[in-house]
């Protein structure tokens, strides 16, 4: 069940395209709207377009003119401290610790009340990650890099968090813990988020609607609601038939 949903659609994606010049565009004339407060996971085959629709969404590629995309009821003409967008590769600060990291985010939006530090600490509890507030990245598994991500990216308090791909580079057992990480988050923040990932069993378990994008141009082919008890056990039938027929799209 749904506990966080709001009365107006996060986003209404009108006639997009987005054209990066010369060759065909990944995206032409795409409709689609995301409910504010749910979790939409993307698949689609490689080159479909999917970063090109999270970065859309988050405000960092250019739409052609002829459609948008609306966020809250309004156009997007550029990143907005309310989307954030974790991208394939993390892009921690290798320079910087993790505290650093995650309180660089803080630079631009200070946050209200308790202070910047108490913020720090808050944010990697939550990700688990106190025991590492001093390491620098290269000294991080990829998991805690990825959640080292997830607290900067969510620090700033953003309304909406758009997430490529972020677990693909990490093993069966993190991975899952990372997905229980997701569901607690949403289930305390109730957050709009949107995740591009390969990997159906992992669309499914985490999402509450599963889109799969065709390619050139991209469009959907397939839109799955995913809120049901059932979709949160990898080994029900329903799970298991919704599984084959999203293979069968990506196959
Ligand atoms: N900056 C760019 N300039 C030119 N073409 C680009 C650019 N970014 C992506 N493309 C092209 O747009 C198409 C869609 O790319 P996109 O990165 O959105 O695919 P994707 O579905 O995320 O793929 P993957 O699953 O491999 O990450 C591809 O054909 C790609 O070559
Ligand atoms: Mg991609």
């Amino acid at each position: 069940m749904l506990t966080h949903t709001q009365p107006w659609d996060a986003f209404r994606v009108e006639h997009l395209s987005v054209d990066y010049g010369g060759r065909p565009s990944p995206i032409k004339d795409l409709s689609l709207d995301l409910r504010a407060g749910e979790v939409t996971c993307v698949l689609g085959k490689s080159g479909c377009g999917k970063t090109t629709l999270l970065k859309a969404l988050g405000g960092f590629v250019q739409a052609e003119p002829s459609g948008g995309v609306l966020f809250r009821g309004h156009y997007l003409r550029g990143p907005t401290p309310e989307i954030v967008m974790i991208f394939q590769e993390n892009n921690l600060f290798p320079w910087l610790t993790v505290s650093q990291n995650i309180g660089f985010a803080l630079k631009f939006r200070p946050p209200p009340g308790a202070g910047k530090k108490a913020a720090i600490r808050q944010m990697l509890d939550t990700v688990g990650l106190a025991d590492a507030a001093h390491a620098y990245p290269h000294q991080l598994s990829g998991g805690m890099r990825q959640r080292a991500a997830i607290a900067r990216a969510l620090i700033t308090e953003p309304q909406v968090l758009l997430l490529d791909e972020p677990f693909s580079a990490l093993d069966v057992g993190l991975r899952r813990r990372m997905h229980v990480l997701m569901h607690d988050l949403w289930q305390r923040t109730g957050k709009t988020m949107v995740m591009v990932t390969h990997n159906i069993e992992e669309a499914i378990l985490v999402g509450h609607r599963v889109i799969v994008l065709g390619a050139r141009p991209a469009r959907v082919l397939f839109d799955a609601d995913t809120r049901a008890p059932d979709m949160r056990d990898r080994y029900a039938p329903a799970f298991l038939d919704l599984q084959k027929q999203l293979e069968s799209y990506i196959d």
